[in-house]
Order: structure tokens, then sequence, then C-alpha cells
């Protein structure tokens, strides 16, 4: 097989790696669980599940890429024959997101022209959004951040995706420090004469809320800061693993690790920083609502309690969250073009040319889910959705769950941590977590991974 192209170097691929984790998912899921799971409970929950649980995923698909040199299906096919299915099952969780991530941008998209054209006052009625997604024509910027996207990945590894990540990730750290920042000089007196200003806001996401605390309690804000750090950190989808192959040998992987696992959560962190002082202070948190309801119709709302500044602060929001999906999008997308390499020997440009076309259609059709191709899902978590929630529900809350249980029964037992050991001290340097690691991929994950994989297939709760 032709050698890969890949990243200059170690900063290219933390880049990129952290591009891919820092998504929508720091910026609209993360500080609502942050409210709603007792504030600095939930934080310091999750901060021992990124380095415990966090770091064992993402180490494992790292080094898995790294050392085979492939993306999912051979990579798994190349440790032993018989697990290459587990591969051609991570390798669909990429295929179905792809369906919706798009969708997703290009509704950002449209904010950032709302903010442009107008004051926002368009977007602060309720039914902005849905009005937006239920018309036909909403389509149209699914189909430029889709176009965006290949452009992207045609462009190749270094050319294409480390360039964009190496401009967007600093820019995205700086505008997510500034607005945090902002948001902590907010205050406003209420009709009764109390006031409340950002600094509360910001004592009450971070002191911990132990109130009502029960073991039930504990273990929902347990599973909630679970499934948010794998969708967040991108692991358990072949991303991590493709990303992986592209690293160059004498590069760290401890360090790199370490950055990833410090950029996505740090820039969730301050994602809090920035919206929960602002909801406080404008509305209160009661209202606060996750997902697409948070930034689209929340937000709007209290960028418009700031009058000129709120503007301002729209089109600073919207564009710093264009940019995290953006690198989070282009990931997916290259996930699915190495595998496609891969398997049909095929170019880069033909083959990122090819499944564009294919994105390009499917994507429409996910957005047209909300009018044209409307239907109505009850899911086995008890919730109902659209098309886009379908393609969620099955690679988030089913697939990963189940293949990261797999995945950690294969290495921790079948080809045993010391396989993966080998690859983290490839270059002299120690593999800082070891022993850590071997009793999290051996015994904890798989029974943590069986409960959060039973919990989001409503099996749990039955
Ligand atoms: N990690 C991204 C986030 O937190 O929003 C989401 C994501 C990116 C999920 C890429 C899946 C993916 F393939």
């Amino acid at each position: 097989m032709k050698q890969k192209n890949g990243f200059s170097g170690q900063i290219g691929f933390v880049f990129a790696a952290a591009g891919s984790a820092v998504g929508v998912g720091n910026l609209w899921r993360f500080p609502y669980l942050a409210a709603k799971d007792g504030g600095g409970l939930f934080l310091i929950i999750y901060l021992v599940l990124v380095l415990t649980v966090g770091f064992t995923l993402l180490t494992t698909d790292i080094a898995i890429g790294r050392k085979t040199g492939k993306s999912a299906i051979y990579a798994y096919e190349a440790m032993r024959k018989k697990w290459k299915f587990l591969g051609v099952l991570t390798f669909l969780v990429p295929i179905l997101i792809m369906t919706y991530y798009a969708v997703i941008g290009g509704w950002i998209l449209k904010y950032i022209t709302i903010y442009l054209l107008g004051s926002g006052e368009q977007a602060v009625d309720s039914n902005c959004f849905s009005n937006f997604i239920s018309a036909p024509s909403s389509v149209w910027y699914s189909i430029a951040f889709m176009l965006l996207t290949s452009f992207i990945v045609y462009n190749g590894v270094e050319k294409g995706i480390e360039r964009v990540s190496k401009f967007i990730m600093p820019v995205l750290l700086l505008m997510v420090v500034g607005i945090a920042v902002f948001s902590l000089t907010l205050k406003t007196t209420l009709e009764d004469g109390t006031v409340r200003t950002g600094l509360q806001g910001l004592a009450v996401y971070l002191t911990p809320d132990l109130s009502g605390i029960t073991l039930e309690r504990f273990l929902q804000i347990a599973l909630d800061a679970m499934s948010q750090l794998f969708f967040s950190l991108s692991v358990s989808m072949g991303i991590m693993i493709t990303y992986g192959s592209y690293v160059k040998k004498d590069v760290d992987l401890n360090k790199s690790v370490s950055q990833i696992e410090l950029m996505d959560t740090g820039v969730a962190f301050l994602a809090g920083v920035m919206i929960i002082p602002a909801v406080f202070v404008f509305s209160g948190l009661e209202g606060m609502s996750a997902g697409p309801g948070l930034m689209f119709v929340s937000l709007p709302k209290v960028f418009f309690c700031m009058g000129f500044a709120g503007r301002m602060i729209g089109i600073l929001f919207f564009t710093l969250a264009a940019f995290a999906a953006l690198t989070s999008c282009i990931s997916v997308l290259e996930s699915i073009t190495a595998n496609c390499m891969e398997l049909f020997h095929s170019e880069r440009k033909k083959t990122t040319g090819i499944l564009s076309v294919v994105y390009l259609i499917v994507t429409a059709v996910i957005a047209l889910g909300y009018s044209v191709f409307y239907v109505e899902v009850k899911l086995p978590n008890g919730s109902t959705g659209q098309l886009l929630d379908i393609m969620d529900y099955i690679s988030n809350s089913f697939l990963m769950p189940f293949i990261a249980l797999l995945s950690s029964i294969f290495i921790g037992w079948v080809m045993k941590p010391a396989w993966i050991a080998e690859e983290m001290e490839l270059n002299g340097g120690k593999f800082r977590r070891k022993k850590l690691y071997n009793v999290m991929i051996r015994y904890i994950m798989p029974v943590v991974m069986t409960i959060l994989f039973l919990q989001s297939t409503g099996l749990l709760s039955q």
C-alpha cells in the first residue's frame, strides 16, 4: 500500500485531534449538564472521569492507529483477523454521524447570518429556530457546510485538515476566553431591586451542590458525565484511530493524549463560564435547556438583553461554534475517507469527491427530516425524535458504548495492555499512567461500559 501522508508533527496532530474533540458537545451539552447536575459536583466527577476513562479510551484509539498505521477496519484486522468485525462496527459510527453533523453546522451558519444582517431580535422569538428548520429552504445552509467540509478533506491531511485546525483552534481558544471574561462582567437589576452579577453565576457553576444528594442521584450524575465524555472526546468511533495512523513515530503520544484531554476539557469548562453566568444574569438558570434549545433559543434571548454588545457577542459566539463544528465534521469525513481509501485502494481526491456527493444528498435528506421527510419516532431511551435524532441515537447511545466495551475486552484480554504500552514507550519515554491504564482497560472499563450501554438502551431503568 502507498505510504499515507500525515501530520507534520506533534502540534499539527494535537490541534487536529483537539479540533475533532472540541465541538458542539462542549458548547451545548457540557454547560447544561453542569447546571443541572450540581455545578461543582459535576465538574469534579467529570474531571476524574477524563483522567481515567477518557484517558484510557483516547490512549487506546491513538496507539492502535499509530501502531497499525491503518484506519479502523484494517487496524483491527491487522491485530487479529477474527476481530475485523469490530473495525467494521467502529466504521459505522462516523458513517452515521456524518449524516447529520453538517445539518447542525448549517443551523449555526444560519445564526451567523442572522447576527451579521440584523440585531438578533429575530432570533429572540422562541419559534424562530423551529420555523427555520421546518422550512425546506434550511437545507441550503447545511449543504454549504457540507461543501466546506468536503473541500478541506479533499485537500488532504497536512494541507487541509492540519492547516485549518492550526488556524481555527488558537482562534477558538481566544474567543472562548474572551467571551468567558466578558460574561463575568455582566450585571442586571431585577424589578424587585435584586442585583444579579456574572460572578454570582460563576459561583453557582463552581460550587458543588450537595443538597438532596443520594446514591441514585450520584450515579445519575456519573452516567451523564460519562456519556458526555465519550461523545466529547470523539473516542470509540475510529476517528482517533485514523488520526493516530497519521502520527509520526517520533511524536510523544503521552504528551499528546494529555494535551488533547486538556484542550477538550478546558474548552468545555470555559463554555460553562461563558454561558452559565450570562444565562443566570438575564434569565435565571431554571429555563436552561440542552442541545439546540440552549444554543438557538435560550442564548439568543440572553444576547438580546445585552443590547449592541449582544449582537457582537452573537456573531462571535456562532462563529466560534461554527469553527468547533467544522473541525469536528472534518474529522468525521476524514475517518470515512481514510477507511474507504484503504478498502477500495483509491485516491484521496476521487474518494472524497464520491463521498461528498453521497453525503450532500444524505445531508439534504436529514435536514428535510423536519419538513418534507418528517417522522416522529419513539426511541428506546424514552425520547422521541426526527431523522437526525435517530441517527444520533444509534451512533452515540447505542454503538459507541458497545464498541468501547468490546475494544476494552479485546485490548485488555486478547491483545493485552502491554501491546499498547509498547507503542506509548516507543521513543524511549515512559508510559506515565501505565498501571492505571492496565487496571482500567482490563477491569473497570468492561463493567462501566456495560452499565452505560444498558442505560442508554433503556434496559437499566426498566
Ligand atoms: N466531539 C465532538 C463534540 O464534543 O461535539 C462531537 C463529535 C465529533 C462527535 C466528531 C463525533 C464525531 F465523530
